[in-house]
């Protein structure tokens, strides 16, 4: 899908977390396309292998590694081999690797609060803390791309972990993108915020640690995304034009972003007590 924006990236290495599966598969396989080489990551070095093998036979360059970003030594390491075997050829950064967890916030286990925060948030302050400084050395100009996601601009009980998860990752992305002007630095951020594509992030399997009760919540997740949820792939081709062409404001259902910024700037100018959204009430279980 080479085009004006994308030529850029050609011959170039992306790096992606967390992609073995889902949203970060489906951007290894858009990467591919443009001409990069993939360093594939996952936390599952079966699921990292299996992607990279396929962008393989459908004639791209992919390289798989485990990395589990919950680890901040872990992406150090990434970093560190990336340069090592690439060199000056990354230009490109996807902190995608995250996880769901629903319950409510008092019943979810210490060790699931953990690692929720350590993967949606440190894994993505730290893939930035360990590639920037390489990034500069490098003097090339370069792009990292943060997961955000819709439920950075609203709230909902029983995700707690993760809507608070994806606030502080918006936030972050602001503040980095301005680091990079304080710096006049050549890196591009910007924030992803998808909608609603169709991943493995709401199967039963994913919600291993999750309190009892939580399985009703992660159910009905599971079949609003398989019944309501935009296709993976054509998802993904929207993130990366939207990343090749520099924009920190990347998404995939451009109604939906609108529509929750629009109600949190409302619930902000306001000031009003936080409500349940009517849409959400049939997931709680209220209606
Ligand atoms: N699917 C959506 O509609 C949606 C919407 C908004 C935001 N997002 C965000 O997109 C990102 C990807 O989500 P997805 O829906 O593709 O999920 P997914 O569950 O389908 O895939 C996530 C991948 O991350 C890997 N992973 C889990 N823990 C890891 C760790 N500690 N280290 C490295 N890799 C790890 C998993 O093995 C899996 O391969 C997440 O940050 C998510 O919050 C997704």
């Amino acid at each position: 899908m080479e085009t004006e924006n994308t030529a850029k990236f050609r011959g170039g290495v992306a790096v992606i977390t967390g992609a073995g599966a889902g949203i970060g598969s489906g951007l290894a396989r858009q990467c591919a396309s443009i001409g990069m080489t993939v360093v594939v990551t996952d936390v599952s070095s079966d699921r990292a292998e299996e992607v990279a093998d396929q962008i393989r036979k459908s004639g791209g360059e992919a390289d798989a590694m485990t990395v589990d970003v919950s680890h901040f030594k872990a992406l150090d390491a990434l970093a560190e081999a990336v340069y090592a075997k690439y060199g000056n050829r990354v230009r490109l950064l996807i902190n995608n690797a995250g996880i769901e967890t629903l319950g409510f916030s008092w019943e979810i286990p210490a060790e699931r609060w953990e690692s929720t925060l350590n993967i949606n948030i440190h894994g993505i302050v730290h893939g930035a803390r360990a590639f920037i400084p390489r990034m500069l050395a490098s003097g090339q100009e370069c792009w990292i791309a943060n997961l955000a996601s819709v439920g950075a601009f609203g709230v909902m009980p029983t995700q707690t972990a993760y809507i608070m998860s994806k606030h502080a990752v918006q936030s972050f992305s602001e503040c980095l993108y301005l680091e990079m002007k304080v710096k006049q630095a050549p890196i591009h951020v910007s924030s992803v915020v998808p909608g609603m594509l169709k991943t493995s992030i709401f199967d039963a399997g994913a919600g291993a640690g999750e309190p009892q009760g939580a399985e009703t919540y992660r159910s009905r997740m599971y079949h609003m995304m398989k019944d309501y949820g935009m296709d993976l792939d054509a998802g993904c081709k929207r993130i990366i034009e939207g990343i090749c062409a520099n924009k920190f404001w990347v998404d995939t259902q451009p109604e939906m972003t609108t529509g929750a910024l629009q109600g949190r700037a409302k619930f902000l100018t306001e000031q009003r007590d936080p409500e349940i959204a009517d849409e959400a009430r049939h997931l709680l279980g209220l209606s």
